[in-house]
């Protein structure tokens, strides 16, 4: 018989046949720190989470090349001051039955990640070691499983000094086993690329978009398999729609090489973009004698990627890249990988206007690369922090001659069907980017690598020795040239570098503690204080960093920026800077958002620029001073999209201000250089350490310089005719008395998994909002869900996550909930206990309790 029409055959034979492959998410898990006590647990998991906070964790006598120090000092909290350290085991079984035992071609193993240098045992015999663990890595188990019961055991060990952040701890993604067949689909042997768009012409003469989609694939088959392995074998793929229909499709008879390469034409293709995150399914199925062997859906999406002197462009359009770096950790949560968290943090980015994600400064996870395909989010994915040259004692550059090849395979093999991501990353801040030969020979090395196993992504590291990297040609060999702050090099770069583009790989690096106003009001690089904290008036940086202003202007007056990533979109566990030294600080305060992923004020100075679709009216500081504030002087900072706003204070206008888009240019609209500025506003400007312009803080803000009285404010803003358009008043709040709480969500999946995170806010009895509030919360939970962790915000603070109390900080707090596997109600109740207490003006008085609950349902 004709072998197409065999194919076409079997394809409608297939139907109702059940591939053979079968997998097992390995959630259980027995874990121990000492081989002697063992607890159950579930994977995902990060065993340091727990606490306690102390500083002699990875306590780090360094100096930090990269922030300019030149003596080495004790640096407390600068991984988490968690005890992540050491060695962690985890046991498991999972079994193979009788049936599926006899049909076994070939077992793997899929570790996502695992905290650190995993070596991995099957029924007592060691079945690999991957040391990085931060990648997603396979190991092949056929000859070591039996059937029935099988253990798997896995050691960890976390060295100290190996890290400059929180890495967390424990098998912190999931893990699967894979059944497959002899002759089987592979997911990291797969690859699905939108070659490009064309306009065709149907039957009826009537011209419709064509997208090309390249399918390539090798089927897998046990390696002593003679060359016949493949005889016989007939292949479909076929393009299903989101609504699950098929759209088009393509069949074959497997060569003997087992290779398949397609092209498949999808008419009339729904684009993704982040405002459209539209996906696909590609359905390959391997059939064999009538019977389907093995079937494998993958989602993915129809849009190219292009960079270069025109900029970044998805399907065709130019972006600027909005972007926030983040590290892997979940806040309270730890390391340990949550869906609903990961939804959580990219609906909170996308609503500020923010499209793009930098996973610094590693490998993302499955789960958060899902859920970026489908919200709408693009990635970069980045791989290393450092290569040879060590930035820590015992960092991955133990490894890196060795592994790094392995690891960045492992990186694209593992994601490059993911639609989200749209640039591959070699790098953060390598030391070797100085270096003409290492430096270059390893980034043609690793970015070579990247455009042999995918040709369609552009590559680029994060350079921060911006002029040394430039001479070593470091930053000429990258498809994009990535700075790491450094804004006034960035007319150098380009002037120097062949792309003729610029890139912020990472930029801002402003530092700030939620609901902290520090008056006088001080723009200043490095600003300390004897409370550890930062001032939301998002005026400070570091020695090396930049107000978000600086890049702004950056990205509006440079044509040939392509767009910038954020340092950091949400608080991370580990470097306080710039309060390394400073105990207790063990979270950063570069953060848009709080750790606990409440917005800093900073979020919506982003969101007024970012975020074209909605208006923003932001107003800041509170309106709650002490008695002793009264007549001084208080800046009121108001971000928002429109140009012009009005400040009253108690009915009394301030002055209508408009946003000021030339102070930094002579008139004639050069910008001026040098440091011999005024600022109007008579900010006092460190200039210290920096080389740049004093920032211009009234082209993207408004602001008034008012004195202080209790009673409202009231912010009014102007529409484009001078209108009042919006407005937003702030009053002064009267003693605590109520406790307001604000699920993200009302209703939970059952899964014994999805989250829900409730903000709990201090106000009066009017509903005004208590800004110093710093009372301590009680959690109880009753239904079917329990209580996950506590989260303030407070990079000081040295509470548990993980007991169901806390301070609130400056009024608020997030409580976290879990579904259960049951559904039902879940009741939660927060209190303040009675007791003395102090009022907003300090006066001390006795107060009931404040309760308050709230009820979430959790269906199957
Ligand atoms: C950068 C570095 C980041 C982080 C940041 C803080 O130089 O790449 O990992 O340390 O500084 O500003």
């Amino acid at each position: 018989m004709n072998k197409s029409l065999l194919t076409a055959i079997l394809m409608l034979m297939g139907i109702n046949v059940w591939a053979q492959r079968s997998i097992i998410n390995l959630k259980k898990w027995e874990f121990s720190r000492d081989r002697q006590y063992w607890e159950t647990v579930n994977v995902p998991h990060d065993w340091a989470i727990a606490g306690p906070f102390d500083k002699k964790w990875d306590l780090q006598v360094v100096r930090i090349e990269q922030n300019g120090e030149q003596e080495a000092t004790e640096k407390s909290g600068r991984s988490g001051a968690l005890p992540w350290i050491g060695e962690g085991h985890y046991r498991t079984t999972f079994n193979i039955d009788k049936e599926q035992f006899s049909q076994l071609g070939r077992c793997i193993i899929e570790f996502d990640g695992a905290m650190s240098e995993p070596t991995v045992y099957v029924n007592g015999h060691k079945a690999g070691y991957w040391p990085y663990g931060y990648n997603a890595f396979r190991l092949d188990i056929s000859e070591l499983v039996k059937q029935g019961r099988n253990d798997v055991t896995v050691d960890l060990v976390n060295l100290e000094e190996s890290s400059r952040w929180y890495p967390g701890a424990g098998i912190y993604r999931p893990v699967k086993v894979m059944m497959l067949p002899s002759v089987s689909l592979d997911a990291w042997a797969t690859s699905i690329r939108t070659a490009g768009f064309s306009k065709g012409v149907n039957n009826y003469g009537k011209t419709k978009l064509q997208a090309k989609v390249d399918y390539e694939t090798q089927l897998r088959a046990p390696s002593d398999a003679d060359s016949s392995q493949f005889d016989d074998l007939a292949f479909v793929v076929e393009v299903m729609n989101a609504e699950g229909k098929y759209e088009a499709g393509s069949h074959y008879d497997v060569p003997a090489d087992g290779h398949i390469k397609t092209t498949i034409t999808v008419t009339n293709p729904q684009v993704w973009t982040p405002e459209t995150p539209y996906l696909y399914k590609m359905r390959a199925r391997l059939f064999s004698k009538g019977k389907i062997v093995d079937e494998l859906i993958t989602n993915f999406g129809i849009r190219t990627i292009e960079v270069g002197k025109d900029g970044f462009k998805l399907n065709g359009t130019a972006r600027k890249i909005q972007g926030v770096c983040l590290h892997h950790d979940l806040g309270p949560l730890g390391a340990a990988i949550n869906k609903a968290a990961l939804i959580r943090q990219v609906k909170l980015m996308k609503d500020m206007g923010c499209d793009a994600i930098r996973t610094a400064h590693n490998m993302p996870s499955q789960m958060q690369m899902d859920v970026c395909d489908s919200l709408g989010m693009m990635v970069m994915a980045e791989s290393f922090d450092s290569w040879i040259y060590p930035k820590c004692k015992n960092g991955y550059s133990r490894f890196f001659k060795e592994w790094a090849e392995k690891d960045l395979t492992n990186l694209l093999v593992g994601h490059r069907n993911h639609p989200c991501i749209v640039m591959w990353s070699i790098g953060n801040e390598i030391p070797e980017q100085t270096d003409p030969v290492v430096g270059v020979e390893w980034s043609k090395k690793l970015q070579d690598l990247c455009h042999k196993l995918d040709p369609t992504r552009p590559v680029t590291q994060g350079l921060d020795r911006v002029d040394a990297a430039i001479k070593s040609k470091v930053a000429a060999t990258m498809d994009v040239v990535g700075l790491n702050y450094r804004t006034h090099r960035y007319q150098y770069a380009y002037d120097k570098c062949p792309q003729k583009f610029v890139l912020g790989t990472e930029t801002g690096s402003t530092v700030s503690s939620r609901g902290v106003y520090k008056i006088p009001y001080k723009t200043c690089n490095y600003g300390v204080y004897k409370d550890g904290q930062c001032s939301s008036y998002d005026n400070e940086w570091c020695n090396w960093s930049n107000l978000p202003d600086v890049d702004f202007e950056n990205m509006q007056d440079l044509p040939w920026t392509i767009g910038q990533f954020v340092w950091t979109g949400i608080d991370y566990l580990g470097e306080p800077t710039p309060y390394d030294e400073y105990w207790p600080s063990r979270s950063s305060y570069f953060g848009i958002c709080d750790l606990a992923g409440l917005p800093k004020d900073r979020y919506y100075l982003y969101r007024s620029v970012w975020n074209k679709e909605k208006h923003t009216l932001h107003v800041a500081p509170h309106w709650t001073w002490g008695k002793e504030m009264i007549g001084r002087t208080i800046p009121v900072q108001v971000y928002t999209d429109y140009e012009e706003a009005e400040l009253f204070v108690n009915g009394k206008s301030q002055g209508r201000k408009q946003k000021n888009h030339f102070i930094n240019c002579d008139e004639s609209g050069n910008q001026i250089t040098g440091q011999n500025q005024t600022n109007p506003n008579g900010d006092r400007w460190d200039a210290k350490y920096d080389t740049s312009n004093p920032p211009n803080l009234d082209r993207f803000r408004l602001r008034w310089f008012t004195k202080y009285e209790p009673g409202e404010i009231k912010v009014v803003a102007y529409d484009k005719d001078g209108e009042p358009a919006e407005e937003r008043i702030i009053r002064t709040a009267d003693y605590e008395s109520q406790l307001k709480l604000e699920p993200d969500v009302k209703t939970l999946k059952a899964d014994g998994e999805d989250l829900c995170y409730i903000t709990v806010s201090m106000t009066d009895k009017d509903g005004n909002f208590c800004p110093d509030s710093d009372d301590e919360i009680l959690v109880t939970i009753e239904g079917e869900g329990r209580f996950r962790a506590i989260c303030n915000g407070d990079a000081t603070s040295t509470e548990l996550f993980i007991e169901p109390h806390m301070r609130l900080f400056h009024g608020q707090l997030v409580v976290t909930i879990q579904s259960t596997e049951k559904p039902g109600d879940i009741k939660v109740t927060v209190i303040r206990p009675s007791g003395n207490y102090r009022d907003s003006k300090g006066k001390r008085f006795t107060q009931q309790l404040i309760e308050n609950s709230i009820t979430i349902k959790s269906v199957k």
